[in-house]
């Protein structure tokens, strides 16, 4: 896959004005909504569950969101979340008793399915399972909060993941999350990632398109 997607996280927007906040970075060029899920129990941080995303939907976001499940059990999560409106839905191998059956179920309901790994969790949960994923996602913090710096380390497993999905031959997503600016996005996409979710270099700058135009450069030098 030779294309690049920018998915903002709206971890870092302005929920009091999600659907605005939506609109405007879609506006501005984002390619996919990135939609943290968080239950204080997997990651010690509480944000928002399927009525937000139906929300969404309802207000006219059209974009496919891809949403982030870092809860656990998730069984549940995933029907809730693909009857909301989920276009990709992702989930930690820790915490899900059996991945094999909650990747299948996400692609039952349509949705695109993936794996997603904190910084020390090894890439070996793929072993039996990469013709069942269409997207990897690591994490470049420890999953819970927006504005962390970036783990150097992740450098290496992004290239250990890219070879992995080189030699399926299978049209697998490499996603990172976690502290991806401006001024690191050409590193991360020369190591193999092909989605960069950013929250708070996006949102916490005024404007948004200016964000998004100065990653695509990087993408392209
Ligand atoms: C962290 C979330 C990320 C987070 C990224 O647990 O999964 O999506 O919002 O935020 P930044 O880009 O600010 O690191
Ligand atoms: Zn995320």
């Amino acid at each position: 896959v030779a294309d690049y997607l920018i998915a903002p996280s709206i971890l870092s927007a302005d929920f009091a004005r999600l659907g605005e906040e939506v609109e405007k970075v879609l506006a501005a060029g984002a390619d996919v909504v990135h939609f943290d899920v968080m239950d204080n129990h997997f990651v010690p941080n509480l944000t928002i569950g399927p009525m937000v995303c139906k929300a969404l939907r309802d207000y006219g976001i059209k974009a496919p969101i891809d949403v982030h499940l870092m809860v656990n059990p998730v069984e549940r999560m995933i029907d809730e979340f693909a009857n909301a409106g989920a276009s990709i839905i992702t989930f930690h191998p820790e915490a899900a008793t059996h991945i094999d059956r909650c990747l299948q179920q996400i692609r039952d309901h349509g949705c695109q399915a993936g794996l997603v790994f904190n910084p020390a969790t090894p890439l070996h949960y793929l072993d039996y399972v990469m013709d069942k994923v269409d997207v990897i996602l690591l994490m470049s913090v420890n999953p819970g909060f927006g504005g962390q710096q970036f783990i150097p380390a992740t450098l290496d497993k992004l290239r250990e993941a890219r070879a992995r999905i080189d030699a399926s031959g299978l049209p697998i997503r490499l996603e990172i999350d976690g502290g991806v600016k401006t001024d690191n996005i050409a590193e991360i996409a020369a190591a193999g990632a092909d989605m960069f979710v950013a929250g708070s270099a996006i949102f916490n700058q005024p404007d948004y398109a200016k964000v998004i135009a100065d990653m695509r450069a990087q993408l392209a030098s």
